[in-house]
């Protein structure tokens, strides 16, 4: 399988380096596309070096600060358009450890349409993570779950492996959820278009240098969409029920 691996970086030049060179030498098959939103530290020159000396990676540039999920979907299309058959998602702070991709990998060999690393199952870890970033991590995760009746433990999860196939039945273009919100709103995409889904553990360790993008907002984003999607999702079963009952 053709494989290639997105990593988003915003300001991540202290991170980047090891990611890649832990990434190239746990699975040499995988190419890279780093989409960098034209990090004010140079992150983006750093990974054209990186590039230069490696044929197996490659850069995507873009002209601002997006949010994660638009700088995926660019990641995403530009994938698809190179032909690769397995795309993956995974963090440029070593949150997501390179050495585990094999196991979501082997998932989607295996029939998976969307593997996704999950620390909430069992043999999944949190590292260096206050206790009260685990505590909002699994109740947003329970409360998706529950919202949208959704099969999954770790919903915002953002390690991941998806089928060609499965993105392009996603309309990419229609999404314009950003940090959390994006993961939670692709994979009910994929879990809406019964498409299978399976979940392996990872170890998720905090990341050591530079910092997290992700705000209160954008939690907060989460939380609001969530909602509507789940509260329309019932809305329109039992606008069903009563069209089905009136016949
Ligand atoms: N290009 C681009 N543009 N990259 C971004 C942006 C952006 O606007 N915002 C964040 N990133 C990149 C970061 O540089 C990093 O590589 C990755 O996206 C994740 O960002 P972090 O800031 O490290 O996120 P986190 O550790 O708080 O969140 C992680 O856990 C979440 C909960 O599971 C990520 O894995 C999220 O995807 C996940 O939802
Ligand atoms: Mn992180």
């Amino acid at each position: 399988m053709r494989v290639l691996t997105i990593i988003p970086t915003y300001n991540e030049l202290e991170s980047l380096p090891k990611t890649l060179q832990r990434l190239r030498t746990a699975v040499p098959a995988s190419d890279v596309l780093v989409v960098d939103d034209n990090s004010p530290d140079g992150t983006g020159q750093l990974a054209d070096s990186i590039a230069a000396g490696d044929s197996q990676v490659h850069v995507l540039h873009r002209k601002g600060k997006e949010g994660l999920g638009a700088a995926y979907i660019a990641g995403f299309t530009w994938g698809l358009e190179a032909g690769y058959e397995v795309l993956v998602e995974m963090d440029a702070d070593g949150s997501h450890q390179p050495e585990q991709l094999p196991q979501l990998l082997g998932a989607v060999e295996q029939g998976a349409d969307l593997a996704m690393g999950s620390r909430w199952v069992p043999g999944g870890k949190v590292v260096n993570w206050p206790l009260y970033r685990q505590a909002i991590s699994r109740v947003g995760s329970t409360y998706a779950r529950l919202m949208l009746g959704l099969n999954i433990k770790d919903v915002t999860g953002g390690y991941r492996a998806f089928r060609r196939t499965t993105l392009e039945k996603l309309n990419l273009d229609q999404v314009d959820s950003v940090g959390y919100g994006f993961q939670v709103d692709l994979a009910w995409r994929v879990a809406r278009m019964g498409l299978r889904i399976e979940e392996r553990p990872i170890t998720f360790v905090e990341r050591e240098l530079g910092a997290s993008k992700m705000s209160g907002n954008i939690v907060v984003e989460a939380m609001v969409n969530v909602t509507r999607w789940g509260l329309a999702a019932r809305w329109n079963t039992l606008a069903r029920r009563f069209q089905g009952a009136k016949r």
